[in-house]
């Protein structure tokens, strides 16, 4: 279903972590279904206003009961400072849901493991769901810089739960990629830093179990038209806000 623009009101928005939001919006239900992977190209200041572009966010939660979108977000930048200033009852202007998803298809019966780093998290807790209701129960490896943030939710929706953290206040002190033996799954679902991912890829290419990743660019439009968000691939340059987000680790990390 083709992305659509229109504004959207913030129903709750609170801090989770040092710099950490999660902001959740009202998304009716006969508006497209977001799926779990694909992201929203966000807004709350005039077309005139800097910063120029709307800032891209993952999906955290998508709730068609509810009709309410989650995101979990880091702050980071001018865009992400304005958003999270907003508060409940206010606006902001929605482009989406964009981007592939991840297949859910491909993980249908199969063992599954999702490894996640920092806000590299946030497009895990729908992906977990999504799994969940396909009937796959997934594992979870993740790594945080101090402490993790939102994991009982995920918890709730995975099996085996592992944490590292570099500051060795919860879960192992060190990298999620000590953690994880690929060996033990038929399927590993990515996203996070982009040396965390190229590890994750590299030690299952090693063991010979797919590896999937989730790519993150700074992107203009975000719908496939101004080219800039181009990445490199086995295959040639591809789109990561049309063609992606989600890639086979080997296409674009050439393990
Ligand atoms: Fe414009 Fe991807 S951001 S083509």
């Amino acid at each position: 279903m083709p992305a659509i623009c229109c504004n959207t009101t913030v129903l709750e928005h609170r801090q989770v972590a040092t710099g950490i939001q999660l902001m959740t919006v009202a998304w009716p239900s006969q508006h497209p279904a977001p799926k779990a992977g694909q992201f929203f190209m966000l807004r709350c200041w005039a077309a005139n206003e800097s910063p120029v572009l709307s800032r891209p966010i993952s999906v955290h939660a998508y709730d068609r009961t509810t009709a309410t979108v989650q995101f979990l977000y880091e702050v980071r930048g001018e865009g992400t400072k304005k958003l999270a200033a907003l508060t409940e009852g206010e606006t902001l202007r929605l482009v989406g849901p964009t981007g592939n998803g991840f297949d859910l298809e491909d993980a249908k019966g199969k063992k599954v493991a999702l490894v996640g780093g920092g806000i590299g998290t946030a497009p895990l807790y729908q992906l977990a769901v999504e799994l969940n209701q396909a009937g796959t129960t997934p594992d979870y490896y993740a790594g945080f810089r101090e402490r993790a943030y939102e994991l009982d939710k995920l918890s709730s929706v995975c099996g085996k739960v592992q944490l590292a953290t570099d500051s060795g206040l919860e879960g192992v002190k060190g990298l999620v990629t000590q953690l994880l033996n690929p060996s033990d799954y038929d399927l590993v679902l990515c996203c996070g830093p982009e040396p965390m991912m190229r590890a994750v890829a590299k030690l299952c290419a090693e063991q010979g179990v797919r590896c999937v990743v989730s790519l993150e660019r700074k992107m203009a439009c975000g719908i496939g038209a101004c080219l800039g968000c181009t990445c490199h691939t086995s295959t040639g340059g591809r789109c990561v806000c049309k063609e992606g987000p989600v890639f086979d680790a080997q296409e674009v990390f050439g393990q």
